[in-house]
């Protein structure tokens, strides 16, 4: 049985990272948006491979002191597994390492699962963004994380 490895990602990733984006969202990024989001200093792109095989993903940007996360995402068949922890865990401890002091995102207020995995890594609820998705049109909930 392979283990999950988390490891930077790589622009040879990106095609099963497409993949990926269009099994979990509604408006996936482009391969463009990928391949710049590996020549930005200030993001970082890890993922996590179970053998060959790239099964999920998350992405964040550095702005100051603070980290925004852009992207997390597990393909369906391998959710509950702790594989997003296994994310978040990471960037943590890149954010720890890096002398951030706060990490924060935006979430649809209907996304249970994923309001439930970031409370999990203790972040907590500061307000709304009003109708900042569209297809389907919803209000995103801001959440923030201390670190350090
Ligand atoms: C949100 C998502 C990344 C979670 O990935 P995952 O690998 O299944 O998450 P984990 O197995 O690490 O679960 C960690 C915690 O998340 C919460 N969680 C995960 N799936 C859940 C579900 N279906 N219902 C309720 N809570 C859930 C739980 O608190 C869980 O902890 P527990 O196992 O102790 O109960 C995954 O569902 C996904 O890719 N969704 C589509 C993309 C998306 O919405 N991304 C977030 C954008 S803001």
């Amino acid at each position: 049985m392979n283990q999950v490895i988390i490891r930077g990602m790589k622009k040879e990733d990106i095609a099963q990272i497409i993949e990926i984006e269009k099994k979990c969202f509604s408006l996936p990024w482009s391969r463009d948006a990928f391949v710049n989001e590996l020549k930005n200093d200030l993001a970082y792109y890890q993922v996590a491979e179970l053998g060959e095989k790239i099964v999920g993903y998350m992405g964040m940007w550095k702005v100051i002191d603070e980290c925004h996360i852009t992207n997390v995402a597990v393909i369906p068949e391998y959710r509950k597994q702790n594989i997003a922890s296994m994310l978040i865990e990471k960037m943590v401890d890149i954010c720890v390492c890096s002398e951030i002091v706060a990490m924060t995102l935006e979430v649809r207020e209907s996304n249970i699962p994923a309001i439930n995995l970031y409370k999990k890594f203790g972040f907590v609820s500061a307000g709304k963004r009003p109708r900042y998705y569209q297809m389907p049109l919803e209000d995103a909930i801001i959440m923030w994380k201390k670190i350090n």
